[in-house]
């Protein structure tokens, strides 16, 4: 295994079976029917309203626990508030929160996965959607009669409701102007076309662009299962970024051939003609594509610490640990792969056959198991190690 700058079949045929039943199986997540309708029937084209997708659902973490989250400088939060009809946004972290008796504000915490082991595998119920494609959890907590106002998200969105009710009043409108000069996006001409009260359980989803407007019947909490799509200039600029640091361009100017300057402020055309042939030699190729494309989606975000171990094992430790219980992902490590790069938080890895076994399950099942790890080649090995000591993935407890 050696660091990017060379697919094979992987073969867990078990597992991948076992997972493909799934995707054919009615979800009552998805009210009864499979994520392959869900897919073709919903995604990105109209609304779903599923009545008690899990029932009997409880919020993950206490009221208090979210706040504790929302005053960590390692969590993205925001507190919107519309106290005299007039809105405001604050970015957190924040030590102190309006008392709940006060109406009309909420607390968004952004990435709450992240934190929770709990929360992850919530989000993870979602994962007949690839990694790729899923965002993060959010939590918002809102006081009675709190939301963020009318809006359109640019992303899908599962909105489930954890804890009281919420009344989400949805439109297909077209014209989603916003209201200028507001520190959140407000639609201009919000105009309901149905209106559901959601209580514990339920869970409405939503395409990109559907105007939407959720808000509190007393105190409430709804958790926002959101997606990642990024802009093409976005993918552009990073594009371009990346492969400032691969091409290679050898030489300098040069001309031999110089003539005394009649109009010395311009440059000339013999100038131009020669940069624009060597600029012409920069060419990327679909394999320069993919590791981008996997290094930027497995990148981490912004506020994410990973925390290796205090006293770390020494790797001969290490190996014997993890060949007897084996290794998990850290619920910040993002790990995706491509033909025979396989990506890891930012960085990716060209792999053989024998060490794609093991790597890809690991990826898909975010977990190893002692035998797989015992089973694995020693740059295997050696790689789970190092991720190991920089806090990507962890011993699996006995
Ligand atoms: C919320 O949970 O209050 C906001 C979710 C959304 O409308 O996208
Ligand atoms: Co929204």
């Amino acid at each position: 295994m050696h660091r990017d700058y060379t697919c094979l079949v992987t073969d867990w045929p078990g597992a991948y079976n076992a997972y493909m039943k799934k995707l054919s199986q009615a979800l009552p997540l998805l009210g009864g029917i499979t994520p392959e309708q869900f897919l073709s029937e919903y995604w990105h084209k109209k609304p779903l309203l599923i009545r008690q997708a899990i029932p009997g659902f409880a919020p993950l973490l206490d009221k208090d626990a979210l706040f504790g989250l929302a005053s960590q400088e390692d969590a993205e939060s925001r507190l919107i508030s519309f106290f005299k009809q007039h809105w405001e946004m604050k970015n957190g972290p924040f030590q102190q929160l309006p008392v709940k008796e006060k109406k009309d504000w909420t607390l968004l915490v952004q990435g709450v996965n992240l934190h929770h082991k709990e929360a992850d595998a919530l989000l993870r119920q979602f994962r007949f959607i690839p990694d790729a494609r899923l965002d993060d959890l959010m939590i918002s907590y809102a006081a009675d009669g709190g939301g963020v106002g009318p809006h359109f998200d640019s992303y899908d969105v599962f909105l489930l409701q954890a804890h009281g009710q919420r009344r989400w009043k949805i439109s297909a409108q077209k014209d989603l102007s916003l209201v200028e000069g507001m520190p959140l996006k407000v639609l201009r001409n919000f105009k309901p076309e149905q209106e559901f009260v959601l209580e514990p359980g339920d869970m409405l989803y939503l395409p990109p662009h559907y105007a939407h407007d959720g808000v509190a019947i007393g105190e409430c909490m709804t958790y926002s299962i959101g997606f990642r799509s990024p802009s093409y200039q976005e993918l552009g600029e990073s594009f371009l970024h990346f492969m400032s640091d691969s091409i290679a361009l050898p030489g300098r100017y040069a001309d031999p051939d110089l003539k005394p300057a009649a109009h010395p402020a311009e440059i000339s055309a013999a100038m131009l003609s020669d940069v624009s042939a060597q600029l012409a030699k920069i060419k990327f190729t679909d394999d320069d594509i993919t590791i981008f494309l996997g290094e930027y989606l497995s990148e981490p975000k912004r506020n994410v610490i990973f925390n290796g171990p205090e006293k770390p094992l020494t790797p001969k430790r290490f190996s014997q640990a993890a060949g007897k219980n084996g290794v998990s992902l850290s619920l910040q490590t993002q790990m995706l792969y491509r033909g025979k790069h396989v990506f890891i938080n930012g960085e990716s890895f060209a792999v053989g056959k024998e060490d794609k076994i093991a790597l890809l399950k690991l990826a898909n099942d975010r977990y190893l198991d002692g035998d797989a790890v015992a089973s694995a080649s020693v740059d295997v090995q050696e790689a789970l190690c190092t991720w190991y000591e920089d806090g990507w993935l962890q011993l699996n407890s006995k």
